[in-house]
């Protein structure tokens, strides 16, 4: 039986991933490239530092180390000035009515987010009273698909991977759920997240009960 639902953020709790996206086309700009959508889908739940390597490597552009440190403190410059404005409306619809739901079951309930910002976002958000575990960016040293966030995530809880179940809007997050084991529900298109054991559009009068079998 599971015990703990793991989040993602990004894109699965609250909408930062259309901030994500237009902090890299910004930057894009600074040498020449225009990020597309396509591309943006393929940098979800991937690191800040391998997501400029994946944009530089697109942009078949050779920056310097300095130039490249550089360029993340302004990534996330200017992204931390998208999210200044962040309150709990921003919270993706349904999602606190499936908290409850899953916290009145007696599930635990952790973070599993590359994001170096996740607390702040959790605290803009009010978010943050709702978790046992964070395990965020700053927690790990291997990005998603690599399973190191979920497994700190059930270790950290003291229950086995095959008791949890993640939730992620990334190919790469999910890649990381099964790696490391556990079940994994996509949040979004389903063509997009074809390694998922189910996916669902969104949180929107999803019946916890019913979607993890209680
Ligand atoms: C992930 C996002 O959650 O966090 C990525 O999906 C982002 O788009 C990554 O690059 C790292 O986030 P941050 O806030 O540390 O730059
Ligand atoms: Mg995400």
């Amino acid at each position: 039986t599971y015990k703990a639902c793991l989040f993602d953020l990004d894109g699965v709790l609250v909408d930062t991933a259309i901030y994500h996206f237009q902090a890299w086309k910004n930057l894009g700009t600074k040498f020449g490239y225009a990020l597309t959508e396509e591309q943006n889908e393929l940098l979800k739940g991937v690191s800040r530092v391998e997501s400029l390597n994946r944009i530089l490597t697109w942009a078949n552009y050779s920056a310097t180390e300095d130039q490249k440190s550089t360029w993340l403190i302004e990534k996330n410059e200017n992204y931390l000035d998208l999210i200044s404005n962040m309150n709990p409306s921003e919270i993706l619809p349904g999602v606190l009515d499936f908290l409850n739901q899953i916290k009145q079951a007696g599930y635990k309930i952790a973070l599993g987010s590359a994001s170096k910002n996740a607390e702040i976002i959790l605290s803009k958000t009010g978010l943050i009273e709702w978790f046992d575990l964070i395990i965020d960016g700053n927690k790990v040293t291997k990005s998603k698909p690599d399973p190191e966030v979920f497994l700190k995530g059930a270790s950290g809880l003291g229950i086995l991977p095959t008791e949890c179940i993640v939730f992620e809007d990334a190919q790469a997050g999910v890649e990381a759920a099964k790696a490391g084991n556990m079940r994994a529900i996509g949040i979004g298109d389903v063509e997009m997240l074809r390694q998922a054991d189910k996916v669902i559009p969104n949180f929107v009068g999803i019946q916890a009960s019913e979607l993890l079998q209680f």
